[in-house]
């Protein structure tokens, strides 16, 4: 009975260190062995070849779906969810949304964001990982097809620029390497998505999330906002 108890105890410890111990690689180390490589990531299936790029790209046989407008050679199941947008009184991306709230990259995003698409799917092949949570220290930031509790995308930054004086210009420059100014973070030098935050690839040596600037005194906050 007690050896039972040991053992319970030490698996019980391992699952709690093992779910708190993934880091991902560093900040601006690229994808491998990043959060975005789902052949580390806990309870994915990996790639047969620990293949990085396949869970999202194939050079060949690409999906071809007339329901996004923007998939650079991928591989992965799309989200069938319709989402519901942020919206409040005071935001002044209201009148300006794209048709499509999730132009550009965030469609892409939201295929492993959804909380339905298996997040290690790929290849024609079925995968097993659905992350669904919506709660801090979780990835299912769309679960539900709810995105009316995010940040807002999906709206002309150019357009807000016009009637919103505490939101920079996007010609204003962004202090990181890879970025000249907020024109780049823009999908078609206009329009905010999710990749006008994170970058996918981890390219960027800042904060963790992913993120274009240092959480640190919300300095990333105020790549935009005026405040
Ligand atoms: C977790 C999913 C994911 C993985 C893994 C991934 N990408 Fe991407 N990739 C994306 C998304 C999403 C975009 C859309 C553009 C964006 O958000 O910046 C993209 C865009 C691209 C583009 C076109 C735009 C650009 O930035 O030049 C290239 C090229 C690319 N990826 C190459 C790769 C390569 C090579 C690998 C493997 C080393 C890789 N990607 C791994 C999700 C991924
Ligand atoms: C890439 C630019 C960009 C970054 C970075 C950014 N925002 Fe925004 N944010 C905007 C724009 C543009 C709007 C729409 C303008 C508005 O309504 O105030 C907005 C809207 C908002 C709103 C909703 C305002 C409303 O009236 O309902 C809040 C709150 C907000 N942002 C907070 C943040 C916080 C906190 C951060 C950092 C974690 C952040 N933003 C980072 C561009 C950005
Ligand atoms: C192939 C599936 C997949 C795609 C596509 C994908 N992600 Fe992820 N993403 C994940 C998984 C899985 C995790 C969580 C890994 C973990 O912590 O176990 C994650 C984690 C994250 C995190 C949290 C990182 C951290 O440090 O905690 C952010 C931010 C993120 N993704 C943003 C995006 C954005 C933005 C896009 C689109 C441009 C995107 N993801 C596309 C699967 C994906
Ligand atoms: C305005 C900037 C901004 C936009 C737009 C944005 N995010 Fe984030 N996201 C952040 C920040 C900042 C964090 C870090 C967590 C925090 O500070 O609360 C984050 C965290 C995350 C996480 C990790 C959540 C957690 O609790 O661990 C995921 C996943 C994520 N974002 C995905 C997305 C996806 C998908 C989109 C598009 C629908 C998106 N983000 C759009 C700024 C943004």
């Amino acid at each position: 009975m007690k050896r039972y108890m040991i053992v319970f105890l030490c698996v019980a410890a391992l699952t709690f260190c093992a779910s708190q111990v993934f880091a991902g690689a560093a900040p601006g180390t690229g994808i491998v062995g990043s959060k975005h490589d789902m052949n580390v990531v806990p309870g994915a299936t990996p790639d047969p070849q620990n293949r990085v790029c396949a869970f999202c790209h194939t050079p060949h046989h690409a999906l071809d779906d007339a329901s996004a407008d923007y998939l650079p050679l991928w591989s992965h199941e799309l989200t069938s969810l319709t989402f519901t947008d942020y919206d409040s009184i005071t935001f002044d991306g209201g009148g300006s949304m794209a048709a499509d709230s999730l132009i550009g990259p965030s469609r892409l995003c939201m295929s492993c964001h959804d909380g339905a698409v298996a997040v290690d799917q790929h290849y024609g092949q079925p995968g097993g990982l659905v992350r669904s949570g919506d709660s801090w220290g979780e990835i299912g930031v769309g679960a539900g097809g709810d995105l009316s509790n995010d940040h807002p995308i999906g709206f002309d930054y150019t357009e807000v620029t016009t009637v919103d004086d505490e939101i920079r210009m996007a010609t204003t420059p962004v202090a990181n390497p890879n970025v000249d100014s907020i024109t780049d973070l823009l999908w078609d030098d206009q329009w905010m998505t999710c990749s006008s935050c994170h970058d996918v690839h981890n390219t960027d040596a800042n904060e963790d999330y992913f993120l274009y600037g240092p959480q640190a005194n919300s300095d990333f906050c105020l790549i935009c906002h005026d405040k």
